[in-house]
């Protein structure tokens, strides 16, 4: 912090007014145009919600930590999101600005609790799209072998034996930043397509898999508990179970919540619709309907997909790279496969898009405010996109796509996205209080009750994430109030429009 620039009034829990947070947005240079529909928000969120969680880490949730009862895994974490999501729809519609529960945490709680969510926003969305480019790699070489075709080894990535550099992921996520560049509509009619392509492969995999389900194979339905191999190193052992001092197990019915903590990264995406509340024609209504639409379709969805596979083959021998297309080649079902890998690759496009821009979008509000540099919250002037934070982002992200090991990288993910659904609902209770008067298109129900709820499933949920996710999500975090008190407080605008040292 320069001694010249001591930091501006207010305290670390100044909030922006709601209707400030709403004037920003209007100023010509820093506005983004508003083309999204319900229909477009919601094809914004089912392209985003169905990824790398259904294809991929079913398979290894069921093998390794809860069987059959991975369906069961899959309500549970359908319900800690349906609880966040009835606090996202209310925030978002009530605080129609880019940026998402950052945005929603500067109006009602304060700027420090804003600018830590803001920070944690970016971990979630940045190695979220990080973990489903290098998912979406695998299944392209999957594709590429199918035809003989082969990289050379150090370009498939550190998660293949002798592999440095993931190719593929980087040239992905370098792809979608220009494309993100040139305007969000042209993103939403490519994401349409896409989100079309992924949905009649997941129905395929229901429908048709159907007909291979073996019912032998939903014995047991919940295993009983078993000891990991690793005996529960305070590393991998979920912490809940660390903190009650009890052997860590895998199955049995904790083993279903261990599951929920991980397919918890199957549903993240609905809040990323909320970040686009800026860009809708009537976020009012619209917004609402888009959350809860897309969450309800891909619950749905997931619950079906998974009771199908873990039918179609013993949990035991499911595959853990791509479990639903080897489902069908275990059945003698190869065509079906093919056509399975074939539109996760396609399918993974989208979601890894759509992280990337609620991304960009988190970071341009937080530059829009001063409490990153102001340099990032120019729109282009043609096409009217945050382009500066989405090229410095987009080649970030493309670097450690390229270089990094998904599996840690997930459960990061979910441990930031379920802290980013505590402060909303601690959000929505404490606007209620100061701000009653506000129009509200969609009230959560049943409040105080709805967000405590909220707030505790969340809480649980990552109480069963291991203690090195804790540990490094810490250290971000750290890092994070150092750099809000390194530029952030003394630049912020609120803070410098309430000492008078900028004219709005
Ligand atoms: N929900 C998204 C996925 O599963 C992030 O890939």
């Amino acid at each position: 912090m320069s001694s010249s620039t001591p930091p501006p009034p207010g305290g670390l829990f100044r909030t922006k007014t709601v209707e400030q947070s709403i004037q920003d947005t209007e100023e010509p240079e820093h506005a983004l145009r508003k083309s999204l529909s319900a229909w477009d928000l919601t094809v914004f969120g089912v392209g985003v919600i169905i990824g790398t969680g259904i294809f991929v880490l079913t398979g290894k949730v069921a093998k390794e930590n809860a069987g059959p009862a991975t369906a069961l895994a899959f309500v549970a974490a359908g319900i800690v999101c349906a609880l966040a999501a009835l606090c996202y729809a209310e925030f978002a519609s009530t605080v129609p600005v880019a940026g998402s529960a950052y945005t929603f945490a500067y109006a009602s709680i304060g700027e420090l609790p804003a600018w830590i969510i803001g920070w944690d926003l970016v971990l979630e969305f940045a190695l979220g799209t990080a973990v489903v480019a290098v998912g979406w790699s695998g299944y392209v070489r999957s594709l590429m072998d199918n035809v003989g075709w082969h990289l050379p080894t150090a370009l498939e990535g550190p998660d293949v034996p002798g592999g440095s550099f993931d190719i593929l992921a980087f040239v992905l996520v370098l792809v979608l930043t220009v494309i993100l560049v040139l305007g969000m509509k042209l993103s939403a009619q490519f994401t349409a397509l896409v989100v079309a392509i992924k949905v009649t492969v997941v129905m395929i995999v229901i429908v048709a898999g159907l007909f291979f389900v073996v019912g032998d194979n939903y014995q047991p339905f919940i295993p009983d508990p078993v000891t990991p191999e690793t005996g529960g190193a305070w590393e991998t052992a979920p912490l809940v179970q660390l903190m009650f001092g009890y052997e860590p197990t895998n199955f049995g019915v904790m083993g279903i919540f261990t599951a929920a903590s991980i397919v918890f990264f199957a549903f993240i995406g609905f809040d990323v619709v909320a970040t686009a509340a800026e860009e809708t024609k009537l976020p009012q209504r619209d917004m609402p309907r888009g959350i809860l639409g897309s969450l309800l379709i891909c619950t749905v969805l997931y619950v079906a997909v998974s009771l199908v596979v873990t039918g179609m083959q013993h949990y035991t021998e499911l595959s853990v790279t791509a479990p639903l297309a080897d489902a069908f080649k275990a059945s003698g079902h190869p065509f079906y496969a093919g056509v399975i890998s074939f539109g996760a690759a396609i399918g993974l496009t989208t979601v890894c898009m759509i992280l990337l821009l609620g991304q960009t979008r988190v970071f341009f509000a937080m530059s829009r405010d001063g409490l990153l540099p102001r340099f990032f919250a120019i729109t282009h002037p043609k096409f009217r996109t945050p382009y500066r934070p989405t090229i410095l982002l987009g080649v970030v992200i493309a670097v450690i796509a390229g270089f990094t090991s998904i599996n840690e990288l997930a459960t990061l993910v979910n441990i930031g996205t379920l802290f980013a659904f505590v402060v909303v609902a601690l959000g929505v209770l404490v606007l209620r209080r100061t701000r009653p008067d506000l129009p509200r298109a969609f009230r959560t129900p049943w409040v105080p009750l709805l967000p405590l709820l909220s707030i505790a499933a969340s809480l649980w949920l990552m109480l069963n994430l291991p203690g090195e996710t804790w540990l490094r999500f810490g250290v971000w975090m750290v890092l994070g109030v150092i750099v809000y008190f390194a530029y952030g407080r003394s630049h912020s605008r609120l803070g410098r429009a309430l000492s008078g040292r900028e004219t709005r």
